[in-house]
């Protein structure tokens, strides 16, 4: 997929070095051509030659210095000719001179490596130990792991809010234009959310990572990948009761759960752990709106399919394509038919970089919006909605098993 980067905000007049530390050297960082996600392009293009890695963090120092070689060999080498490889933060905080204190950390690991208390999987306490002030861009989920652990997270969130640390998360696609667009038809109609009804539907024979299919890796595919759009549908909705959330799912060894073009081979996964193709909830939001979820593991090919319905009073927003093209379909009070809007060169990647840049830097935008759209305390109640869906969905297939296996006797 091409990148199209608006360059007009990058702030190449200001020469100051700005140092970042990058904490993973994997995909969200780097890119892959599963997607457009690429943490160090949008830096690149949003500081210029400002930006500095000082640091790049990972256990995997082969596969960071390999990246680091390709960067060192391009048009960025000054953002990266000094970077320090380091196999964990306390390796960095030993080599580290005064002049490569970091300005922002991007924290790209897995998420079971953080957003908890715990020794080793506490990146984010850790950095605002040793870098108090320190602002903080974090990647979705903000943790993975035991729901119990979920309370850990509201306490990083707490410690986040408290100290004032600056911290966006990855959910990129609340600063899509399309999304920005339904807000303000929300905002300037004074409209009130009846119902949201998300479909993600992804394209499983591109998904070649043997731990996606595992759920006690991944933490099961509405945790990993449907967060986005539980995320986007509480951006509209606005809290949700997780006490209400109802869930149904298609596993992978009833009939119409079987899949033809895996690319990985399922049978090394243990039963237990492999995950469902499809899931289903409903939940009621503390406005008393309705939501719905379905994710699904369906399709083929590479494209996903995605659409995200809010429904007000006289309205219908239909968010269509978001991840490559997005089209927004708008129905209003006086008409039977919908009007189509498209949004050219839109990389909500790019912008959630940019705000988050610009917020450190204490930059306005036109609109004098809030300009970091995911906090992380936002992004723990996604992370717990999450959840709610996934043992839903599990209770709801025990019950199942249950009822079946009581006929039988
Ligand atoms: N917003 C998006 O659209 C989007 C897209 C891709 C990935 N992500 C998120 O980014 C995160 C990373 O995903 P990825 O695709 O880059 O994974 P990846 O497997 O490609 O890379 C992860 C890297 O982290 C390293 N690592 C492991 N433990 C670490 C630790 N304790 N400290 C530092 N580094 C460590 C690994 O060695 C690896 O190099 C995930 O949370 C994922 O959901 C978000």
């Amino acid at each position: 997929m091409t990148e199209k980067i608006p360059r007009t905000e990058a702030r190449l007049t200001d020469s100051s070095d700005f140092n970042v530390l990058f904490i993973g050297a994997g995909n969200i960082m780097f890119g892959s051509p599963e997607g457009p996600w690429n943490h160090s392009f949008r830096l690149e293009h949003k500081l210029g030659p400002r930006l500095k890695v000082v640091g790049l963090v990972d256990p995997n120092t082969e596969r960071a210095r390999e990246t680091l070689a390709k960067k060192c060999d391009s048009f960025v080498v000054s953002a990266y000719k000094d970077t320090r490889v380091c196999k964990n933060l306390d390796e960095f905080l030993q080599v580290m001179t005064p002049k490569e204190r970091p300005h922002a950390a991007i924290v790209g690991s897995p998420p079971m490596f953080r957003g908890t208390v715990q020794q080793g999987r506490d990146i984010e306490a850790q950095l605002m130990k040793h870098f108090p002030g320190l602002p903080l861009f974090v990647e979705k989920p903000v943790t993975t792991g035991p729901l119990e652990e979920v309370k850990e997270t509201y306490e990083i969130a707490k410690r986040i809010s408290d100290s004032h640390t600056i911290c966006s998360v990855g959910y990129m696609l609340r600063y899509l234009k399309a999304v920005q667009m339904m807000k303000k038809i929300l905002l300037d109609n004074n409209l009130t959310v009846m119902s949201t009804i998300a479909r993600y539907a992804c394209a499983y024979e591109a998904i070649a990572k043997p731990e996606w299919w595992d759920k006690s890796k991944s933490a099961g595919p509405v945790i990993e990948q449907g967060t986005h759009f539980c995320d986007l549908s509480r951006y509209f909705g606005g809290e949700v009761d997780v006490s209400t959330v109802a869930a149904h799912s298609l596993e992978w060894d009833e009939n119409a759960g079987k899949l033809s073009k895996q690319t990985i081979d399922e049978s090394q996964i243990p039963p237990g752990n492999r995950i469902p193709r499809v899931t289903s909830a409903t939940w009621k939001y503390e406005s008393g709106a309705v939501g719905s979820f379905v994710h699904l593991v369906a399709l083929q090919g590479h494209s996903y399919s995605c659409e995200l319905e809010v429904y007000a009073d006289g309205y219908q927003l239909k968010l269509v394509d978001p991840y490559v093209a997005p089209v927004l379909y708008v129905r209003q009070p006086g008409e039977d038919t919908e009007t189509r809007m498209t949004f050219a060169d839109d990389d909500p990647f790019f912008s959630e970089i940019s705000h988050f840049i610009d917020t450190i830097e204490n930059v306005q935008d036109e609109d004098n919006q809030p300009q970091i759209l995911s906090s992380f305390d936002d992004a723990a109640r996604t992370y717990e909605l999450t959840w709610a869906i996934r043992h839903a969905a599990e209770r709801s297939r025990a019950e199942t098993l249950a009822r079946q296996n009581a006929k039988k006797d």
